[in-house]
C-alpha cells in the first residue's frame, strides 16, 4: 500500500451541465427577491476570480508534489474550477456586467490585487488563503444542499443547477487545497492568518461593495424592507451565514480536517438524482486507511 498526503474519499469526476442562461432575469431568479438574488449574483461575480487565481497558483506546483494520488486531485481540482469560473464568467457577462457594469470594473481591480498577492505573499500564505476559501465554500454547500427550499426557493432552474453542481464540485474536492497545504507543510498560524486575510480582505469588502452598488442600482438601498430581508436571509433560523457559522469556526480547530464533515451522502443523493448511478460506484470509493 502506498501513502498519500490526500484525503479525499471520493473521485473528483463529474458531469458539467450544459446550462443556458437566456431569460434569466438576473435580479430576481432566486424566489422572486431582489435581496436573495443579488446575494448570490455578488458571489458569483466574486468567485470566477478567485477560482481562476487558484488554479494559476496551484498548476506551477503540481511538478513538484511526488504523491500520484494528490497530484491528479490537483489536476482534477484545477478541471473543476476552470468550468466553475466559467459557467459564472459565462453568467456574468450575459446578465451581470450588461445590467451592472460597475460589477466588472471590480473585477478588474480584484484581478490586480490577486496578482500583486501572487507575487508578494509568501508561498505558504497564499496557499492557505485557498485552504480557507475552500472551506467557506465547502460550508456554504454543504448547508445550501441540505436546505435548498430555505436558500433557494421558487428559484430560476437554471440558476439552482449552476449552483447545485458548483456545491456539490466544492463539497468534493473539499480537501484539495488543504492536503496540498500539508504537503508543503503549511503551519496552524499560516493557515489561521490565510483565513484572516480572506475575510478582511476578499470575502468582507468584496461582498459588501457589490451589494451597495446593486441595491443601490435596483433603487432599494433605502428601502428599510431591503435590511430586514437581508438580516433575516443571512442571519435568520436557516440564514445562509447562522447556518455555516458553526462550520466556520471550526476551521480554528487545529485537529480539524475537511472531511470530519461526512458530504458523501449529500454528493450521493446529487448523483443518484441527476441518473448517474451508473458512475456513483466509479466516484465514491474509500480512501485506503493509510492514506489518511
Ligand atoms: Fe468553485
Ligand atoms: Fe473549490
Amino acid at each position: 500500500m502506498t501513502s498519500s498526503f490526500s484525503t479525499s474519499p471520493i473521485a473528483l469526476s463529474f458531469p458539467v451541465p450544459n446550462l443556458v442562461f437566456e431569460g434569466c432575469d438576473p435580479q430576481r431568479w432566486n424566489g422572486g427577491s431582489i435581496v436573495k438574488s443579488q446575494f448570490w449574483n455578488s458571489m458569483s461575480s466574486l468567485l470566477p476570480n478567485i477560482e481562476f487565481c487558484a488554479i494559476r497558483s496551484l498548476m506551477p506546483m503540481m511538478q513538484h508534489i511526488n504523491d500520484s494520488k494528490l497530484r491528479s486531485e490537483v489536476r482534477l481540482f484545477c478541471d473543476q474550477e476552470n468550468a466553475h469560473g466559467t459557467l459564472h464568467s459565462h453568467f456574468n457577462r450575459e446578465h451581470l456586467h450588461t445590467n451592472y457594469p460597475l460589477l466588472k470594473s471590480i473585477e478588474a481591480w480584484e484581478r490586480h490585487c490577486f496578482s500583486w498577492m501572487s507575487k508578494f505573499l509568501p508561498q505558504r500564505l497564499f496557499l492557505s488563503l485557498f485552504v480557507a476559501v475552500e472551506h467557506w465554500t465547502a460550508a456554504f454547500s454543504q448547508h445550501g444542499l441540505c436546505t435548498p427550499d430555505a436558500w433557494f426557493a421558487e428559484s430560476d432552474r437554471t440558476m439552482f443547477q449552476l449552483w447545485e453542481w458548483h456545491a456539490v464540485e466544492e463539497l468534493a474536492h473539499k480537501s484539495v487545497c488543504y492536503d496540498v497545504y500539508r504537503y508543503f507543510k503549511g503551519g496552524y498560524v499560516t493557515q489561521v492568518m490565510g483565513m484572516l486575510l480572506l475575510l478582511l480582505f476578499i470575502m468582507l469588502p468584496g461582498i459588501c461593495v457589490r451589494l451597495v452598488y446593486l441595491f443601490s442600482k435596483d433603487k432599494v438601498w433605502w428601502h428599510l424592507g431591503t435590511y430586514r430581508e437581508l438580516a433575516a436571509y443571512l442571519l435568520g433560523r436557516q440564514g445562509v451565514l447562522r447556518k455555516t457559522f458553526k462550520d466556520f469556526l471550526r476551521f480554528f480547530n487545529p485537529r480539524f480536517r475537511p472531511w470530519d464533515i461526512n458530504s458523501l451522502p449529500l454528493i450521493e443523493a446529487y448523483l443518484t438524482q441527476r441518473n448517474v448511478v451508473q458512475d456513483t460506484q466509479q466516484v465514491l470509493h474509500k480512501v485506503r486507511s493509510n492514506c489518511i
